[in-house]
């Protein structure tokens, strides 16, 4: 089968990582890519948002599937357009059409669909720009801290937590004039539940599903938890708080209502579920959806998945996920993010790194990295790398992860040295 992946991060890296173990893979290629993704399968120079370029590479190269990294191609269509095009009809695609992408890219659309079908989640309510006052009063019904999110997609800056009232209601301002344009139009005012974070995963054919390893993701810059958000600092799969028991509530509360939703709301789903979920009183909720693979969590579900991904997959797009079942190895994964100095703030890039070669028990997926002129690997982003380790316990795996973090160097070199601290008894 050829495969093309669509993306240029971490995360697209350990699908094509893992993809290039598949026995029926034939040509495997990624677009855009990055320096690490060209180690396993063919960079191509598309944009993942253009999609006519997307189509006419699928066409020349007889493209069996796409796998849709990022959640922004899917919000905007690209399953509806490749569909829609007898050229690439037959073509199977990982990830939903625009109907089923509305879990990500509408935070409003996200809490009626669980609220109708009973999927447990923070109660809320939703208001538009010409709504202020109204979302003013309602704040002054809920307990502190507030959480305002915005409805549309903000690059993962959309959510705000603010400790005070007179703090929530110039956020809802900024957001209602259009902080986020269009996105923040519309502002949804959710409960605040405090508990513990995980990340779960689902495969799903629409009908069917398979639950992937799940996986703790470390979200803020600084140790103990501390500082601005990032796109990920590190991950840890699986997750000890994770029990069987707790999983089969997750299972049976939110997996499959969400499944059935989805069924019942007519919307033809194949691809990925990723639910963000807290434990409250051993309990759990959904934060929120998205329709991809998380980053980094994929950097450390990806290496513990013993099955065969494209063969999943084929199943996944095809309709046939029923009876399927993913085999897990039992060993613990460690991801650690290397990060340019400066992040989630201004940052330099361009800065060659140097050890690359020198790490050996650790898998290095590459994130924000691009080469050079001189063929030098050099930071091109935020995130650099993602270094990941599998071992017998956390603190086994991570201590390879953390020895290489060492062993790769670059000027302004920085990652949190506390990853998975917390889980370890
Ligand atoms: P999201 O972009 O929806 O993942 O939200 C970003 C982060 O905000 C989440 O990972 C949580 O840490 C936090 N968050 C979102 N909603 C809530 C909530 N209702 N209660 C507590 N924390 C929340
Ligand atoms: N790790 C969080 C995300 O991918 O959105």
């Amino acid at each position: 089968m050829n495969v093309l992946v669509l993306g240029s991060g971490g995360r697209e890296h350990a699908i094509c990582w893992k993809l290039a173990q598949s026995k029926n893979l034939n040509k495997l290629f990624v677009a855009p890519g990055n320096p690490g993704t060209a180690a396993v399968a063919s960079n191509v120079n598309i944009n993942p948002l253009d999609f006519a370029q997307v189509k006419s590479f699928i066409v020349a190269n007889g493209i069996h599937m796409v796998v849709v990294g990022p959640e922004e191609p899917l919000v905007k269509g690209i399953s509806n357009y490749l569909q829609a095009d007898p050229a690439t009809s037959n073509v199977m695609i990982i990830g939903p059409g625009q109907n089923g992408a509305q879990l990500e890219g509408s935070k409003d659309f996200a809490k009626s669909f669980m609220l109708r079908h009973g999927v447990p989640t923070a109660a809320y309510k939703t208001f538009s720009a010409s709504e202020a006052s109204e979302a003013k009063t309602f704040l002054t019904t809920m307990k502190p801290p507030y959480v305002l999110k915005a409805d549309g997609l903000a690059a993962g800056k959309g959510v705000v937590i603010s400790p005070s009232i007179d703090e929530a209601k110039e956020t809802l301002d900024l957001f209602f004039a259009g902080k986020f344009g269009d996105a923040s139009k519309k502002v949804v005012i959710e409960e605040f539940l405090s508990g513990i974070e995980l990340s779960v995963f689902v495969l799903t054919d629409g009908q069917s599903y398979v639950i992937l390893p799940e996986a703790k993701d470390y979200k803020r810059i600084g140790d103990g938890d501390t500082g601005l958000n990032t796109g990920g600092m590190g991950a840890v799969s699986p997750v000890p708080f994770a029990s069987k028991e707790f999983m089969d509530k997750v299972e049976t509360r939110i997996v499959r209502p969400t499944v059935e939703g989805l069924k019942k709301d007519s919307i033809d789903y194949r691809g990925f579920i990723f639910i963000g979920l807290i434990k409250v009183n051993n309990e759990p909720f959904v934060i929120e959806y998205n329709v991809r693979m998380g980053d980094p969590e994929t950097e450390a579900v990806m290496p513990r998945i013993e099955s065969d991904l494209l063969d999943l997959l084929e199943k996944a797009a095809t309709g046939k996920l029923k009876g399927a079942s993913i085999k897990t190895s039992t060993q613990t994964a460690t991801t650690v993010i290397l990060v340019s100095g400066g992040y989630p703030e201004e940052y330099k890039k361009n800065i060659a790194i140097s050890g690359l070669d020198k790490v050996s028990e650790t898998l290095v997926f590459h994130s924000g990295t691009k080469e050079h002129e001189n063929c030098a690997i050099v930071t091109a982003g935020g995130r650099v790398l993602a270094l990941t380790s599998l071992g017998n316990s956390i603190s086994d795996a991570l201590s390879k992860s953390y020895s290489a973090a060492e062993t790769i160097t670059y000027h302004g070199k920085y990652y949190r040295k506390d990853i998975g601290k917390d889980l370890m008894q």
